[in-house]
């Protein structure tokens, strides 16, 4: 089954997916990494990868609305088996999320619901939580808001600032959850 991979920044979950496929863990090909930003590092590491990549800068269109469909005629041809947000900082038109309906998904930085939105970490040393994590969800015309599909979890250290405990979210949830969720969504047709 195909995948298309979106990000927009250092692709560090784009990494792990591509990781995971060659190691077998996913049964999965990454046909293309899609990125808004021309300067996305996540770009050189597919490059290097030797995986098709190709940007849509949000810049040139007018809109939402035709960004979403340039997208959406880049992707649909492919057929992918699932569509992967990792680290895609563009919020979605509604008819983009019908068109991928339960085959759209994305990780985020908390444990939702807690935090949907920007500065996970931060809100959640401020909230003076114990434990923090990443949640993997379907895609809705919800922020943040659709079904959570998994979740991981860390302690939150003493001292800790946003940076570190974002480190470990990412280190010791994200690059590993992402991975075997996707495989498992690969295999049973979970809720979608
Ligand atoms: C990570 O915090 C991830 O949870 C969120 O975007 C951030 C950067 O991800 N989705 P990446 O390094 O671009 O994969």
């Amino acid at each position: 089954p195909r995948l298309v991979v979106l990000i927009s920044g250092r692709g560090r979950n784009l990494q792990a997916i591509v990781d995971a496929t060659r190691s077998g863990r996913l049964r999965a090909e990454v046909a293309l990494v899609l990125s808004n930003r021309s300067d996305a590092a996540g770009l050189d590491y597919a490059r290097a990868a030797g995986i098709p990549t190709q940007v849509i800068r949000h810049q040139d269109h007018a809109d939402r609305a035709s960004f979403d469909a340039q997208m959406l005629a880049v992707i649909e041809p492919l057929q992918p088996a699932l569509v992967v947000l990792a680290g895609f900082m563009r919020i979605l038109t509604l008819p983009f999320i019908r068109a991928l309906q339960g085959r759209l998904v994305n990780i985020h930085p908390s444990l939702l619901p807690l935090y949907p939105g920007l500065n996970t970490h931060a809100r959640a040393l401020q909230a003076g939580d114990a434990e923090h994590g990443a949640s993997v969800h379907w895609v809705t015309e919800e922020l943040d808001g659709g079904p959570v599909i998994a979740q991981g979890r860390v302690r939150i250290e003493p001292g800790d600032t946003p940076e570190t405990l974002g480190q470990r979210v990412l280190e010791q949830v994200e690059v590993r959850l992402y991975p075997e969720v996707l495989q498992q969504l690969l295999t049973e047709p979970a809720a979608r």
